[in-house]
Protein backbone atom coordinates (compact mmCIF):
# COMPACT_ATOMS: atom_id res chain seq x y z
CA UNK A 1 0.00 0.00 0.00
CA UNK A 2 1.50 3.59 -0.47
CA UNK A 3 2.22 5.88 2.06
CA UNK A 4 -0.74 8.36 2.62
CA UNK A 5 0.16 11.78 1.72
CA UNK A 6 0.15 13.74 4.48
CA UNK A 7 -2.90 16.12 3.39
CA UNK A 8 -5.12 13.08 2.14
CA UNK A 9 -6.37 10.42 4.20
CA UNK A 10 -9.22 7.33 4.16
CA UNK A 11 -9.96 7.49 8.27
CA UNK A 12 -11.77 4.09 9.31
CA UNK A 13 -13.92 5.45 12.67
CA UNK A 14 -14.95 2.05 14.73
CA UNK A 15 -17.20 3.99 16.68
CA UNK A 16 -20.89 2.00 17.88
CA UNK A 17 -22.04 5.34 19.91
CA UNK A 18 -24.57 7.65 17.25
CA UNK A 19 -23.58 10.99 19.42
CA UNK A 20 -19.79 10.34 19.72
CA UNK A 21 -19.49 9.22 15.89
CA UNK A 22 -21.48 12.69 14.89
CA UNK A 23 -18.98 14.67 16.92
CA UNK A 24 -16.07 13.49 15.14
CA UNK A 25 -17.21 13.19 11.65
CA UNK A 26 -17.72 17.37 12.80
CA UNK A 27 -14.62 17.76 13.80
CA UNK A 28 -13.06 16.31 10.65
CA UNK A 29 -15.12 18.70 8.28
CA UNK A 30 -12.69 20.99 9.92
CA UNK A 31 -10.10 18.99 8.95
CA UNK A 32 -9.93 20.54 5.48
CA UNK A 33 -9.39 24.40 6.84
CA UNK A 34 -6.79 23.23 8.39
CA UNK A 35 -4.95 21.25 5.04
CA UNK A 36 -5.74 17.93 5.59
CA UNK A 37 -8.46 15.94 3.21
CA UNK A 38 -10.54 13.72 5.20
CA UNK A 39 -12.94 10.94 3.75
CA UNK A 40 -14.65 9.29 6.26
CA UNK A 41 -15.95 5.67 6.73
CA UNK A 42 -17.93 4.56 9.95
CA UNK A 43 -18.10 0.84 10.65
CA UNK A 44 -20.60 0.77 14.29
CA UNK A 45 -18.78 -2.31 15.07
CA UNK A 46 -15.41 -4.48 15.59
CA UNK A 47 -16.26 -7.02 12.94
CA UNK A 48 -17.86 -4.48 10.52
CA UNK A 49 -14.51 -2.89 10.87
CA UNK A 50 -12.41 -5.16 10.20
CA UNK A 51 -14.28 -6.39 6.87
CA UNK A 52 -13.92 -2.73 6.03
CA UNK A 53 -9.89 -2.82 6.70
CA UNK A 54 -9.80 -6.11 4.56
CA UNK A 55 -10.79 -3.80 1.32
CA UNK A 56 -8.05 -2.03 1.98
CA UNK A 57 -7.29 1.55 1.42
CA UNK A 58 -7.51 2.99 4.80
CA UNK A 59 -4.59 5.06 6.27
CA UNK A 60 -5.70 5.85 9.74
CA UNK A 61 -8.43 4.04 12.42
CA UNK A 62 -9.69 6.02 14.87
CA UNK A 63 -11.07 3.33 17.39
CA UNK A 64 -12.72 3.29 20.38
CA UNK A 65 -11.94 0.74 23.07
CA UNK A 66 -15.82 0.33 24.15
CA UNK A 67 -17.32 -1.00 21.29
CA UNK A 68 -20.46 -4.13 21.69
CA UNK A 69 -18.26 -7.12 20.89
CA UNK A 70 -15.28 -5.55 23.34
CA UNK A 71 -14.21 -3.09 25.22
CA UNK A 72 -10.68 -2.01 26.85
CA UNK A 73 -7.28 -2.34 25.57
CA UNK A 74 -8.71 -6.45 24.29
CA UNK A 75 -10.94 -4.06 21.46
CA UNK A 76 -6.93 -2.90 20.15
CA UNK A 77 -5.25 -6.76 20.89
CA UNK A 78 -8.66 -7.85 19.26
CA UNK A 79 -8.36 -5.60 16.17
CA UNK A 80 -4.75 -6.59 15.93
CA UNK A 81 -5.38 -10.48 15.65
CA UNK A 82 -7.63 -9.51 12.91
CA UNK A 83 -5.52 -7.37 10.45
CA UNK A 84 -2.01 -7.60 11.44
CA UNK A 85 -0.97 -5.33 9.23
CA UNK A 86 -2.49 -2.17 10.87
CA UNK A 87 -2.40 0.75 9.37
CA UNK A 88 -2.00 4.41 11.78
CA UNK A 89 -4.07 3.69 14.49
CA UNK A 90 -5.68 6.17 17.21
CA UNK A 91 -7.56 5.41 20.26
CA UNK A 92 -10.19 7.33 20.79
CA UNK A 93 -11.00 6.72 25.31
CA UNK A 94 -13.17 8.10 27.62
CA UNK A 95 -12.26 10.02 30.56
CA UNK A 96 -12.08 6.62 32.92
CA UNK A 97 -10.04 3.99 30.75
CA UNK A 98 -7.15 6.68 30.17
CA UNK A 99 -4.68 3.85 32.23
CA UNK A 100 -5.96 1.67 29.47
CA UNK A 101 -5.36 3.99 26.41
CA UNK A 102 -1.73 4.16 27.74
CA UNK A 103 -1.38 0.41 27.09
CA UNK A 104 -2.94 0.29 23.83
CA UNK A 105 0.44 2.14 22.93
CA UNK A 106 2.25 -0.68 24.52
CA UNK A 107 -0.18 -2.90 22.18
CA UNK A 108 0.53 -1.12 18.74
CA UNK A 109 -1.48 2.50 18.73
CA UNK A 110 0.21 5.31 17.74
CA UNK A 111 -1.66 7.93 19.94
CA UNK A 112 -4.50 8.00 22.18
CA UNK A 113 -7.46 10.70 22.27
CA UNK A 114 -9.70 11.43 25.49
CA UNK A 115 -12.93 11.67 24.04
CA UNK A 116 -14.77 15.70 24.56
CA UNK A 117 -11.57 16.69 25.50
CA UNK A 118 -9.96 17.13 21.89
CA UNK A 119 -10.98 20.05 19.41
CA UNK A 120 -10.66 20.23 15.50
CA UNK A 121 -7.03 21.51 15.74
CA UNK A 122 -5.85 18.92 17.93
CA UNK A 123 -6.91 16.34 16.23
CA UNK A 124 -5.84 17.02 12.97
CA UNK A 125 -2.61 17.50 14.46
CA UNK A 126 -2.54 14.05 16.32
CA UNK A 127 -3.52 12.34 13.32
CA UNK A 128 -0.78 14.16 10.85
CA UNK A 129 1.75 13.11 14.27
CA UNK A 130 0.24 9.36 14.20
CA UNK A 131 0.48 8.95 10.39
CA UNK A 132 4.23 10.44 10.51
CA UNK A 133 5.33 8.39 13.40
CA UNK A 134 3.56 5.06 11.78
CA UNK A 135 5.52 5.59 8.99
CA UNK A 136 8.63 6.32 10.25
CA UNK A 137 8.74 3.38 12.62
CA UNK A 138 7.55 1.35 9.30
CA UNK A 139 10.75 2.56 7.48
CA UNK A 140 12.70 1.81 10.36
CA UNK A 141 12.22 -2.16 10.45
CA UNK A 142 12.29 -2.18 6.48
CA UNK A 143 15.60 -1.21 6.72
CA UNK A 144 16.48 -3.10 9.83
CA UNK A 145 14.66 -6.11 7.82
CA UNK A 146 17.18 -5.44 5.02
CA UNK A 147 20.31 -5.28 7.08
CA UNK A 148 19.20 -8.64 8.69
CA UNK A 149 18.57 -9.79 4.89
CA UNK A 150 22.19 -8.55 3.76
CA UNK A 151 23.77 -10.15 7.36
CA UNK A 152 22.07 -13.43 6.08
CA UNK A 153 23.44 -12.84 2.57
CA UNK A 154 26.70 -12.13 3.63
CA UNK A 155 26.98 -15.33 6.18
CA UNK A 156 25.69 -17.30 3.46
CA UNK A 157 28.68 -16.15 0.85
CA UNK A 158 31.03 -16.81 3.62
CA UNK A 159 29.60 -20.32 4.41
CA UNK A 160 29.93 -20.68 -0.07
CA UNK A 161 33.25 -19.51 0.02
CA UNK A 162 34.32 -22.27 2.70
CA UNK A 163 34.83 -19.81 5.09
CA UNK A 164 35.60 -21.14 8.80
CA UNK A 165 31.82 -22.15 10.73
CA UNK A 166 32.79 -20.24 13.45
CA UNK A 167 33.01 -16.69 11.81
CA UNK A 168 29.57 -17.23 10.09
CA UNK A 169 27.79 -18.39 13.25
CA UNK A 170 29.41 -15.31 15.10
CA UNK A 171 27.51 -13.43 12.34
CA UNK A 172 24.72 -15.24 12.76
CA UNK A 173 24.36 -14.14 16.92
CA UNK A 174 25.37 -10.58 16.10
CA UNK A 175 22.29 -10.14 14.15
CA UNK A 176 20.21 -12.23 16.26
CA UNK A 177 21.44 -9.89 19.52
CA UNK A 178 20.77 -6.66 17.40
CA UNK A 179 16.94 -7.99 16.12
CA UNK A 180 16.60 -8.42 19.95
CA UNK A 181 18.01 -5.16 20.87
CA UNK A 182 15.73 -3.33 18.00
CA UNK A 183 12.66 -5.67 18.47
CA UNK A 184 12.80 -6.59 22.05
CA UNK A 185 14.45 -3.50 24.21
CA UNK A 186 13.61 -0.45 22.19
CA UNK A 187 10.30 -0.96 21.78
CA UNK A 188 9.31 -1.04 25.56
CA UNK A 189 11.34 1.76 25.97
CA UNK A 190 9.79 3.86 23.49
CA UNK A 191 6.44 2.60 25.52
CA UNK A 192 7.92 3.29 28.75
CA UNK A 193 8.84 6.80 27.41
CA UNK A 194 5.31 7.17 26.35
CA UNK A 195 3.62 6.29 29.60
CA UNK A 196 6.30 8.92 31.53
CA UNK A 197 4.48 11.23 28.98
CA UNK A 198 1.29 10.66 29.62
CA UNK A 199 2.31 10.55 33.48
CA UNK A 200 4.27 13.88 33.58
CA UNK A 201 0.95 15.45 31.40
CA UNK A 202 -1.76 14.16 34.59
CA UNK A 203 0.02 15.21 37.23
CA UNK A 204 0.47 19.21 35.20
CA UNK A 205 -3.56 19.15 34.87
CA UNK A 206 -4.02 17.62 38.36
CA UNK A 207 -2.23 20.45 39.91
CA UNK A 208 -3.22 20.17 43.46
CA UNK A 209 -2.80 17.48 45.68
CA UNK A 210 0.19 16.31 43.88
CA UNK A 211 3.41 15.89 46.21
CA UNK A 212 5.92 18.83 44.62
CA UNK A 213 8.82 16.35 44.19
CA UNK A 214 7.09 14.22 42.03
CA UNK A 215 7.68 16.07 38.54
CA UNK A 216 11.17 17.10 38.80
CA UNK A 217 11.41 12.92 39.67
CA UNK A 218 9.48 12.05 36.85
CA UNK A 219 11.29 14.69 34.47
CA UNK A 220 14.55 12.84 35.47
CA UNK A 221 13.10 9.68 34.82
CA UNK A 222 12.24 10.65 31.34
CA UNK A 223 15.43 12.73 30.97
CA UNK A 224 17.55 9.20 31.68
CA UNK A 225 15.15 6.87 29.49
CA UNK A 226 15.22 9.59 26.51
CA UNK A 227 19.07 9.08 26.65
CA UNK A 228 19.42 5.62 26.71
CA UNK A 229 16.97 5.63 23.92
CA UNK A 230 19.07 8.07 22.16
CA UNK A 231 22.64 5.90 22.61
CA UNK A 232 20.76 2.38 21.78
CA UNK A 233 19.14 3.92 18.86
CA UNK A 234 22.49 5.18 17.38
CA UNK A 235 24.14 1.84 18.38
CA UNK A 236 21.87 0.08 16.33
CA UNK A 237 21.74 2.18 13.26
CA UNK A 238 25.61 1.56 13.35
CA UNK A 239 25.84 -1.56 13.84
CA UNK A 240 22.93 -2.62 11.38
CA UNK A 241 21.71 0.53 9.12
CA UNK A 242 25.11 1.80 8.28
CA UNK A 243 26.88 -0.90 7.18
CA UNK A 244 28.86 -1.02 4.14
CA UNK A 245 27.18 -1.96 1.16
CA UNK A 246 23.56 -1.65 2.38
CA UNK A 247 22.75 1.66 0.24
CA UNK A 248 19.14 1.97 2.00
CA UNK A 249 16.20 3.59 -0.30
CA UNK A 250 14.76 7.21 -0.13
CA UNK A 251 11.36 8.40 0.34
CA UNK A 252 9.32 11.63 -0.42
CA UNK A 253 8.68 13.04 2.63
CA UNK A 254 6.24 15.22 3.75
CA UNK A 255 8.52 17.92 5.15
CA UNK A 256 6.42 19.57 7.80
CA UNK A 257 5.52 16.43 9.16
CA UNK A 258 9.06 15.36 8.81
CA UNK A 259 10.14 18.25 10.84
CA UNK A 260 7.16 17.77 13.43
CA UNK A 261 8.31 14.30 14.03
CA UNK A 262 11.77 15.03 14.38
CA UNK A 263 11.19 17.95 16.97
CA UNK A 264 8.74 15.52 19.01
CA UNK A 265 11.84 13.02 19.16
CA UNK A 266 13.13 15.53 21.54
CA UNK A 267 12.56 15.13 25.51
CA UNK A 268 9.16 17.08 26.46
CA UNK A 269 11.09 18.57 29.22
CA UNK A 270 13.47 20.44 26.82
CA UNK A 271 11.27 20.86 23.59
CA UNK A 272 10.12 24.01 24.41
CA UNK A 273 13.83 25.41 23.95
CA UNK A 274 13.61 24.42 20.22
CA UNK A 275 12.62 26.79 17.97
CA UNK A 276 11.82 26.21 14.60
CA UNK A 277 12.82 28.35 11.28
CA UNK A 278 11.50 26.59 8.61
CA UNK A 279 12.01 28.79 5.11
CA UNK A 280 11.92 26.05 2.68
CA UNK A 281 9.01 26.50 -0.22
CA UNK A 282 9.48 22.57 -0.73
CA UNK A 283 6.72 20.42 0.70
CA UNK A 284 7.94 16.70 0.01
CA UNK A 285 11.33 16.24 0.52
CA UNK A 286 13.86 13.43 -0.53
CA UNK A 287 15.30 11.49 2.54
CA UNK A 288 15.69 8.23 4.13
CA UNK A 289 13.54 9.53 7.07
CA UNK A 290 14.47 6.98 9.51
CA UNK A 291 17.97 7.84 9.60
CA UNK A 292 17.76 11.57 8.82
CA UNK A 293 15.56 11.72 12.28
CA UNK A 294 18.51 10.71 14.12
CA UNK A 295 20.63 12.46 12.52
CA UNK A 296 19.05 15.58 13.50
CA UNK A 297 17.81 14.06 16.86
CA UNK A 298 21.44 13.77 17.88
CA UNK A 299 22.27 17.62 16.50
CA UNK A 300 19.59 18.98 18.71
CA UNK A 301 20.41 17.16 21.65
CA UNK A 302 23.69 18.42 21.25
CA UNK A 303 22.36 21.90 20.95
CA UNK A 304 20.93 21.66 24.05
CA UNK A 305 22.84 19.34 26.46
CA UNK A 306 26.05 21.39 25.98
CA UNK A 307 24.10 25.27 25.86
CA UNK A 308 23.15 27.03 28.95
CA UNK A 309 19.33 25.56 30.19
CA UNK A 310 16.74 27.79 28.88
CA UNK A 311 18.60 28.87 26.39
CA UNK A 312 17.16 28.51 23.09
CA UNK A 313 18.11 26.30 20.09
CA UNK A 314 17.15 26.90 16.38
CA UNK A 315 16.35 24.52 13.86
CA UNK A 316 16.13 26.59 10.68
CA UNK A 317 15.33 24.75 7.29
CA UNK A 318 15.82 26.36 3.98
CA UNK A 319 16.46 25.39 0.01
CA UNK A 320 19.42 26.11 -1.70
CA UNK A 321 19.92 26.46 -5.61
CA UNK A 322 22.82 25.29 -7.61
CA UNK A 323 23.15 22.49 -6.87
CA UNK A 324 19.45 21.85 -5.54
CA UNK A 325 19.84 21.25 -1.97
CA UNK A 326 18.10 21.51 1.59
CA UNK A 327 19.96 22.61 4.05
CA UNK A 328 19.24 21.74 7.98
CA UNK A 329 21.17 24.33 10.53
CA UNK A 330 20.69 23.63 14.45
CA UNK A 331 22.39 26.71 16.00
CA UNK A 332 22.69 27.11 19.71
CA UNK A 333 23.81 29.50 22.57
CA UNK A 334 26.52 27.10 24.15
CA UNK A 335 30.23 28.05 24.74
CA UNK A 336 30.98 26.03 21.31
CA UNK A 337 32.93 22.72 20.50
CA UNK A 338 36.21 22.54 22.32
CA UNK A 339 39.12 23.90 19.43
CA UNK A 340 40.88 20.58 20.08
CA UNK A 341 38.18 18.32 19.37
CA UNK A 342 37.67 20.21 15.95
CA UNK A 343 40.08 17.58 13.85
CA UNK A 344 38.15 14.19 14.79
CA UNK A 345 35.17 15.98 15.48
CA UNK A 346 33.12 13.17 12.83
CA UNK A 347 34.84 10.24 14.06
CA UNK A 348 33.68 7.84 16.76
CA UNK A 349 34.06 8.32 20.45
CA UNK A 350 34.83 11.77 20.53
CA UNK A 351 33.85 13.34 23.32
CA UNK A 352 34.54 16.54 25.35
CA UNK A 353 35.62 18.10 28.48
CA UNK A 354 32.27 19.38 28.56
CA UNK A 355 30.79 15.82 28.15
CA UNK A 356 28.95 14.33 31.06
CA UNK A 357 30.93 12.07 32.16
CA UNK A 358 29.24 7.91 32.06
CA UNK A 359 26.47 9.43 29.82
CA UNK A 360 26.90 9.60 26.00
CA UNK A 361 29.44 7.17 24.11
CA UNK A 362 30.97 10.18 21.58
CA UNK A 363 28.34 8.47 18.64
CA UNK A 364 26.31 11.35 17.86
CA UNK A 365 27.72 13.06 15.23
CA UNK A 366 29.59 10.41 14.25
CA UNK A 367 26.22 8.81 13.36
CA UNK A 368 25.19 12.24 11.76
CA UNK A 369 28.36 12.05 9.41
CA UNK A 370 27.61 8.61 8.05
CA UNK A 371 24.16 9.62 7.33
CA UNK A 372 25.02 12.62 5.84
CA UNK A 373 27.07 10.56 3.47
CA UNK A 374 24.73 8.32 2.72
CA UNK A 375 22.70 11.01 1.22
CA UNK A 376 25.94 12.53 -0.36
CA UNK A 377 25.42 15.59 1.28
CA UNK A 378 27.46 17.42 3.06
CA UNK A 379 28.44 18.64 6.88
CA UNK A 380 29.97 21.35 8.07
CA UNK A 381 30.49 23.40 11.50
CA UNK A 382 30.12 27.22 10.69
CA UNK A 383 33.03 29.57 12.19
CA UNK A 384 30.99 31.94 14.95
CA UNK A 385 32.73 34.94 16.01
CA UNK A 386 31.32 35.33 19.07
CA UNK A 387 30.14 32.32 20.97
CA UNK A 388 27.63 28.86 20.47
CA UNK A 389 27.74 26.55 17.56
CA UNK A 390 26.11 25.96 13.85
CA UNK A 391 25.85 22.79 12.66
CA UNK A 392 24.80 22.75 8.52
CA UNK A 393 23.37 20.06 6.90
CA UNK A 394 22.89 20.07 3.29
CA UNK A 395 21.07 17.03 1.63
CA UNK A 396 20.87 17.05 -2.20
CA UNK A 397 17.63 16.74 -3.61
CA UNK A 398 16.15 16.01 -7.23
CA UNK A 399 18.71 13.30 -7.47
CA UNK A 400 16.69 9.97 -8.99
CA UNK A 401 16.59 7.25 -6.23
N1 LIG B 1 26.60 22.00 20.25
C1 LIG B 1 27.74 21.70 20.90
N2 LIG B 1 28.33 22.60 21.71
C2 LIG B 1 29.49 22.31 22.36
N3 LIG B 1 30.12 21.11 22.26
C3 LIG B 1 29.57 20.17 21.46
C4 LIG B 1 28.36 20.42 20.74
N4 LIG B 1 28.07 19.31 20.02
C5 LIG B 1 29.03 18.41 20.29
N5 LIG B 1 29.94 18.93 21.15
C6 LIG B 1 31.17 18.26 21.63
O1 LIG B 1 31.48 17.23 20.72
C7 LIG B 1 31.60 15.99 21.41
C8 LIG B 1 31.11 14.87 20.49
O2 LIG B 1 29.70 14.94 20.32
P1 LIG B 1 28.87 13.63 20.00
O3 LIG B 1 27.46 14.00 19.84
O4 LIG B 1 29.54 12.92 18.88
O5 LIG B 1 29.10 12.73 21.31
P2 LIG B 1 28.49 12.91 22.77
O6 LIG B 1 27.42 13.95 22.77
O7 LIG B 1 29.63 13.12 23.70
O8 LIG B 1 27.89 11.46 23.08
P3 LIG B 1 26.54 10.82 22.44
O9 LIG B 1 26.07 11.72 21.33
O10 LIG B 1 26.94 9.47 21.97
O11 LIG B 1 25.56 10.78 23.57
C9 LIG B 1 30.78 16.15 22.68
O12 LIG B 1 31.26 15.30 23.71
C10 LIG B 1 31.02 17.61 23.01
O13 LIG B 1 32.24 17.77 23.68
MG1 LIG C 1 25.83 13.83 21.34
Amino acid sequence: MPPPSSDSVQVLLIEDNPGDARLISALLEHATPLGLRVSLQHAESLSAGVERLRAGGVDLILLDLGLPESSGLETVQRLRTHAPHLPTLIVMSGLDDEEVAVQALQAGAQDYLVKGRVDAPMLVRAMRYAIGRHQAEEALTRELERSRELARERAGRLQAQGESEGLRRLLEERDEMLRLLAHEVRQPLNNASAALDAAAQAIAQSGDGVRPEARPRLVRAQHVLDHVIGTLNNALAAATMLTAGDTGSVAEVDLDAFINLVVHDIGADVRGRVELVSQSELRTVQLQPALMRLALCNLLVNALAYSPAGTPVRLKVTDREDPPSLCFEVTDEGPGIPPELMPSIFEKGTRGPNAKAGTGAGLGLYIVRRVVDRHHGSIEVLPRVTRGTIVRLSIPQGIEA
